[in-house]
């Protein structure tokens, strides 16, 4: 897959793209991660990417003309390439949102920065806003470096085990069950005993459960946005009959 990131800092980018699994993945050539420094499609002698907004106000607005320069240029190879760019006001950024676009074989990010970019940008060139989360940010590139990270990682053969990405947190609309390791017991606080039982069954069973509970927990919205299963009524019917024999007695 072929990231291109629009940005006026291409620095910023260095260390996420050269360590760990991501960089592992450049090297692999499993992603490819083009990026264009907007300042280079600057026509002016000075260089400007940004200017005053029209109507007055504070801040500078990023001009339309480096940028489309710029996505033109990205998109030489493949015109169809999905163009999305990183703003607050997007549509939140998710597992499933990363899920879809892992399945593109090219995508434009388009990192602003100042008080935005100027609105003919989206109307003429954009496919969609993401936004990872209700805070502002100084720019687009640390959400571009979130949306390459999580897509990359679902990128099979990214990841060590083919399947180690289909079990976690989100992937199903749940959380993750609690991970242990050695020792088995550290300060006080021992491994559940299930999981030195070598029943795999079992263990599954009570990581559904376990990962039922903590969603229940820590994230309820998550119960109303994916349908809870015929499995799960049945835990949950226990575990709420159980709280209601203890209000009873
Ligand atoms: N740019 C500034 N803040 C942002 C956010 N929360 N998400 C995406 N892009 C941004």
């Amino acid at each position: 897959m072929k990231f291109s990131v629009l940005t006026i800092f291409p620095e910023i980018f260095s260390g996420f793209l050269n360590e760990s699994i991501i960089g592992r993945a450049v090297e692999g050539e499993q992603i490819e991660v083009e990026l264009l420094d907007i300042r280079l499609f600057c026509k002016d002698k000075h260089k400007n990417v940004d200017d005053r907004p029209y109507g007055g106000g504070a801040g500078m607005v990023m001009k339309p003309e480096p940028l489309s320069d710029a996505i033109f240029f990205a998109k030489k190879n493949n015109k169809n390439a999905k163009v999305a760019a990183m703003t607050p006001q997007g549509k939140p950024f998710t597992q499933k949102k990363a899920v879809s676009l892992a399945k593109e074989d090219e995508l434009i990010l388009v990192c602003g920065r100042y008080e935005g970019i100027d609105e003919r940008v989206f109307d003429l060139y954009v496919d969609e806003e993401i936004s990872i989360g209700d805070y502002v940010l100084t720019g687009g590139e640390i959400p571009a470096m979130v949306v390459i990270d999580a897509v990359t990682r679902l990128i099979p053969g990214v990841l060590g085990c083919s399947d180690s990405a289909g079990e976690e947190s989100f992937s199903e609309g749940r959380i993750e069950y609690p991970h242990y390791t050695r020792p088995y017991d550290f300060k006080g606080i021992k491994v559940p005993d299930i999981l030195l039982s070598g029943n795999h069954g079992e263990v599954e069973k009570w990581r559904r459960t376990a990962s039922l509970l903590r969603t229940l927990d820590k994230r309820p919205d998550m119960l109303f946005t994916d349908p809870v299963s015929e499995e799960e009524k049945k835990i949950l019917s226990l575990l709420f009959g159980r709280l209601e024999d203890f209000v009873r007695k």
